[in-house]
Formats: structure tokens, C-alpha cells, sequence
């Protein structure tokens, strides 16, 4: 019998500090995550330097609960990951210095990892049925891509954002709305009340490419509709904008995966990322999935978001496949998809 292989995860690109054991790639046998939105909250957005300062502070009893809870020592893990790009520098720095210190200390390979292949791995432990290839629709609150991933180390963009990213467009609704910090989970919740149909926001189409994205045009028109509706004094409705704006974004993204999917004859949508855990996104790619003999895979919300398990996933294959990085393994704030540093 082959010996199972453990990876020890760690990620601080953004505002969680995360730290997870996984088991020979899918098994999550631990999944440890410290939310900064609390503190973030109160300035209405992450501010990069308080978020270094707390992953510096957070960090090691992350990682001590995560080996705690899986119950395992440092020597029964066989590579450290880490999240090194893209994210905030100071952010990812932290993670990268802990992980290399820990893989120095203890004579373990390390494993760089890409964290939007890390969010596009997060379907993997869920779906054990899932392979490549697929198509992975990418949603957060720095990216929106459309990805074809060939193999699991292997990612073709096939259209990504002229401008905002989807959750920044939620982000920035909502706090034009004043729903606070972060946007997406409120504007989600505030919808199911609204009439998605009640005011009709423009849907961008990007010419030279059917498969990119904008959406700054989207929070434009939501921002002139707040000034007009003050204007003219008419009473804003926020569940029916957060409703109508929210069914604009979802439209452009379920359109264009499944125009994806089709003309290229891929018969599997994964969708990853924060605002993948929006339920009217699930429901609609579901829905449009379903109508076109698409088999639709997603995470749960858990592993939507930023959390270390989906970087031990994406770990794990790296590994696997012989990849390992020196101790000169540095923080790539702008790393691109498929690229090895
Ligand atoms: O993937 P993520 O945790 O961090 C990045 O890598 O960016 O994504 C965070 C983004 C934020 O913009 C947040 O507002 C959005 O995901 N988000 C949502 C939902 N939950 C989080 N957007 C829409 N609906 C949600 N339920
Ligand atoms: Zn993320």
C-alpha cells in the first residue's frame, strides 16, 4: 500500500490566516481560519498594513491549531504550501517567511502555490469525480477570469476583467448602498428581498473578446441611479438596486461560461472564489447547466473564500508532479495564472 502524503497549507495573501492539513490532496483533516473582516470593517476595506501586522500575530497558533486538530506533528507532514502571489506583499510575505522557516527548521520541501489555482483546487475536495479538463469561472474580490484548466497544473485564460473584479463590484455597491464591508455576503442576503427586474442595469459587452469582462460601467450606472433617485427625491429601494444589480452581474458571468463551455464542447463548469458562495450565482449556473447537459461543480462556502485547504489541494498536485521551491522563495504580488517562479 502507498503511504499517504500530508501537506501542511498555509495562506495570508489577503485578510484570513489560514493554516490546513490535507491528506494525499482532497482530505481535509484540518482547516483553520482567522477572518480579519472585523477589524477591516471598521475602514470599509482591507488596509494592507493592519493586515500584515495581524497575520505576524495570528499566524503561528493558526498553524498549531491546524496541526492540532488534524493531529499531527511536524514530522508526519511530507511538504509545506504556501500561498505566494498574487496578493498584498506584506500579507503574502508573512506566509512565505513562516512557511520557509518551518520547512528549514524541519527539513520539509516547500511547495509555492498560485492562490487563484489554489481557489480553482477547492472544487477538487468536494467533487472527487472532478478532473481536467474543465472550465473554472473565477470570482473574487481581486479577479474574474474564465479559465480552462487542461490538467492540473495546466490553466488557459480564456477572458478576464478590463476593470473591476465581480466581488469588487459588489464591494463597492455595497457601500454605496451602505451595507458596510464586505459587500457580497449583504448585497446576497439583501436581494432575496428586492425585484430583480425592478430597475434594468446595463450588462457591458467587451468587443474584441467574448469571454473578458467589465463591470465598471455596472457600478457606474448603479452610482448614477443613487445620485438620480436623490435628485428627484424618490425613495431608494436597496433591496430592489442590490436585487437588479446583483442579477446583472450574474447574468454576464453565467452567459459567458456557458457561451465558454459550449463553443469550446467542455462538458464540465466549476465556478471559484469569494463570490462564489453567492446562492443566486450557484442557482443560476445550476439552472443554465442543467439546460445544456452541463455538469456544474462548486465548493461549499467554507472553501469558496480564502481558507489554506484549497492551497494544500493545489499543493498536493504540484508536489506530486515534482515541484518544490528553494529558500529564496519570494512574495509575487502580481503572479499570473500558470506562471512558475
Ligand atoms: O476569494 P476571496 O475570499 O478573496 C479574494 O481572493 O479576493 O473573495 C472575497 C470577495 C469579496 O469581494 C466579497 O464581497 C465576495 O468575495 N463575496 C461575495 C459573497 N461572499 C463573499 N460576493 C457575492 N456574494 C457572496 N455571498
Ligand atoms: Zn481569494
Amino acid at each position: 500500500m502507498e503511504k499517504d502524503v500530508y501537506i501542511l497549507a498555509i495562506e495570508s495573501s489577503c485578510d484570513e490566516t489560514a493554516a490546513a492539513v490535507m491528506k494525499n490532496g482532497r482530505e481535509v483533516c484540518s482547516n483553520v481560519i482567522y477572518s480579519q473582516i472585523e477589524l477591516h470593517k471598521l475602514y470599509g476595506g482591507v488596509v494592507p498594513e493592519i493586515a500584515s501586522r495581524k497575520h505576524i500575530e495570528k499566524i503561528n497558533y493558526v498553524i498549531e491549531e491546524a496541526l492540532e486538530k488534524a493531529n499531527k506533528k511536524l514530522a508526519d507532514i511530507d511538504a509545506i504550501a504556501v500561498t505566494y502571489g498574487p496578493g498584498l506583499v506584506g500579507a503574502l510575505l508573512v506566509g512565505v517567511a513562516e512557511a520557509k522557516a518551518i520547512a528549514y527548521a524541519a527539513n520539509k520541501p516547500l511547495v509555492g502555490v498560485h492562490h487563484i489555482e489554489g481557489h480553482i483546487a477547492a472544487n477538487y475536495i468536494e467533487n472527487l469525480d472532478l478532473e481536467p479538463p474543465f472550465l473554472c469561472l473565477v470570482v473574487s474580490g481581486g479577479h474574474t477570469h474564465l479559465v480552462k484548466v487542461e490538467d492540473y497544473d495546466r490553466f488557459e485564460i480564456l477572458g478576464k476583467t478590463r476593470d473591476d473584479a465581480a466581488g469588487e463590484a459588489f464591494d463597492k455597491v455595497a457601500r454605496a448602498i451602505g451595507l458596510g464591508y464586505p459587500g457580497g455576503p449583504k448585497i446576497d442576503a439583501l436581494a432575496k428581498e428586492g425585484d430583480k427586474n425592478a430597475i434594468a442595469f446595463p450588462r457591458a459587452k467587451v468587443d474584441d473578446n467574448p469571454y473578458d469582462f467589465s463591470f465598471s460601467g455596472l457600478k457606474s450606472a448603479v452610482l448614477n441611479y443613487l445620485n438620480q433617485c436623490e435628485m428627484k427625491q424618490v425613495e431608494i429601494n436597496r433591496a430592489d438596486v442590490a436585487a437588479s444589480f446583483q442579477y446583472a452581474v450574474i447574468d454576464v458571468l453565467t452567459t459567458h461560461a456557458i457561451v465558454a463551455a459550449k463553443e469550446l464542447g467542455i462538458e464540465k463548469l466549476a465556478v471559484a472564489g469569494g463570490v462564489a458562495s453567492n446562492s443566486s450565482l450557484r442557482e443560476s449556473l445550476q439552472e443554465a447547466c442543467e439546460k445544456e447537459g452541463i455538469q456544474f461543480y462548486h465548493p461549499s462556502p467554507i472553501y469558496c473564500t480564502d481558507n489554506a485547504a484549497m492551497i494544500g489541494v493545489a499543493g498536493y498536485y504540484s508536489y506530486i508532479n515534482g515541484v518544490s521551491h528553494g529558500l529564496d522563495l519570494n512574495a509575487v504580488p502580481n503572479l499570473k495564472i500558470g506562471q512558475r517562479m
